[in-house]
């Protein structure tokens, strides 16, 4: 029952993606290309991830082609804001919202982002298990292979955002399609580290080694003090670790979509005033209920915003709260 509710809303988020695409190439020949184009690509993937997606497409009975191009998506229209603080105890907090659907077809009538109204229905609270057992939890989408948001509980906590950058682009997602594929999708990668990495410096090392398709931020938190991360990637290799400090009184790294040495894009500014809502809070007062608070003030919280996860990587718990912005509020 619950596969086929999750199902029908999938379909319903496919076919505004669709419409939005014949809007761009009125041929309707952008769809086609997704249906008989990207489907063989699917055997491409690595395990498990293409036994998955086939899987998907097979219960959801959503053609193959079309799961293929929701589970690319992620990898091209996520903004976000991610965070990793530490407690006047020691005790590391992680949090993010996801925000998503940039571009994707803005309602003038509702004030609201077509794609990411339709998404929030599908997010869901995961929990990976092998021999009965939780290996990682996660906040996802239904019909989702990959992983943006997830906590090995008791061992780290990690998420991912989007890095816009020249060196490197989408060049690495159009080289996979062509054939050439030596690198890792970013949200394959974060899955495979939340699966199989057993410490928080062996995720570490393979976030910031391992060839990928396209630059990205991970946002990395351990248990122990101190350990909490912004790696900083381009395509080939890691362009900086920025971590927690506390004797230079860094006892918070936060990232949205740009690097932190550098100034924002003007138009999208999130990192200041989040970062002046985390300096008034204080590490006093920081919690999961006053970092919740933070990620609810515009326009960290924005119309794109899908969700926020808060997770308390030694407690082991990982919440997901689904988001609206409601009227005056940043389009992004
Ligand atoms: C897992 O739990 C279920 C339900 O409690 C049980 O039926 C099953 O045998 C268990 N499997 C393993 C591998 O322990
Ligand atoms: C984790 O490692 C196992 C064993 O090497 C492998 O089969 C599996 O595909 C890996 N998981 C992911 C998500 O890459
Ligand atoms: C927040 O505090 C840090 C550390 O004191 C400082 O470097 C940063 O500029 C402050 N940011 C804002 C936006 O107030
Ligand atoms: C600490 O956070 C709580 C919850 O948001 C708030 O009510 C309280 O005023 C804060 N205390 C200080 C000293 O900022």
């Amino acid at each position: 029952k619950c596969i086929f509710f999750k199902s029908f809303q999938l379909s319903g988020l496919i076919q505004v993606i669709k419409d939005l695409a014949n809007a761009f190439i009125p041929s309707g020949k952008l769809v086609e290309l997704v249906d008989k184009g990207l489907a063989p690509l699917v055997k491409t993937l690595p395990s498990p991830f293409s036994d998955e997606i086939q899987g998907i497409a097979d219960v959801s009975g959503t053609p193959l082609g079309e799961i293929m191009l929701f589970n690319i998506f992620y990898e091209v229209f996520t903004v976000c804001t991610s965070l990793v603080a530490e407690d006047k105890t020691g005790k590391l907090l992680h949090a993010r919202n996801l925000d998503f659907g940039l571009f994707l077809g803005w309602d003038t009538h509702d004030h609201s982002w077509k794609v990411t109204e339709k998404l929030r229905p599908l997010v869901v609270n995961l929990d990976f298990q092998k021999n009965n057992k939780t290996v990682f939890k996660s906040t996802g989408f239904a019909g989702y292979a990959g992983t943006l948001t997830g906590m090995k509980p008791g061992i780290f906590s990690l998420t991912m955002n989007e890095r816009f950058s020249i060196d490197g682009g989408y060049i690495g997602i159009f080289e996979w399609i062509l054939g050439l594929r030596d690198g890792m999708w970013m949200s394959f990668l974060t899955r495979s580290v939340l699966e199989n990495a057993t410490s928080y410096d062996e995720a570490k090392n393979q976030l910031a080694k391992t060839k990928m398709l396209a630059p990205a931020y991970f946002i990395l938190g351990g248990v122990k003090s101190g350990e909490g991360c912004v790696i900083t990637r381009s395509r080939e290799s890691c362009l900086d670790i920025w971590e927690l400090n506390l004797k230079e009184g860094r006892w918070y790294v936060l990232e949205t979509n740009y690097d932190h040495w550098k100034e924002p894009l003007f138009l999208d500014n999130r990192r200041t005033p989040a970062m002046k809502c985390m300096n008034k809070t204080t590490q006093m007062n920081i919690s999961l209920a006053t970092i919740y608070d933070v990620l609810s003030t515009k326009p960290v919280l924005n119309k794109l915003t899908t969700y926020t996860t808060l997770m308390d990587v030694v407690e082991g718990k990982l919440e997901a709260y689904l988001r609206e912005c409601p009227d005056p509020c940043m389009p992004w």
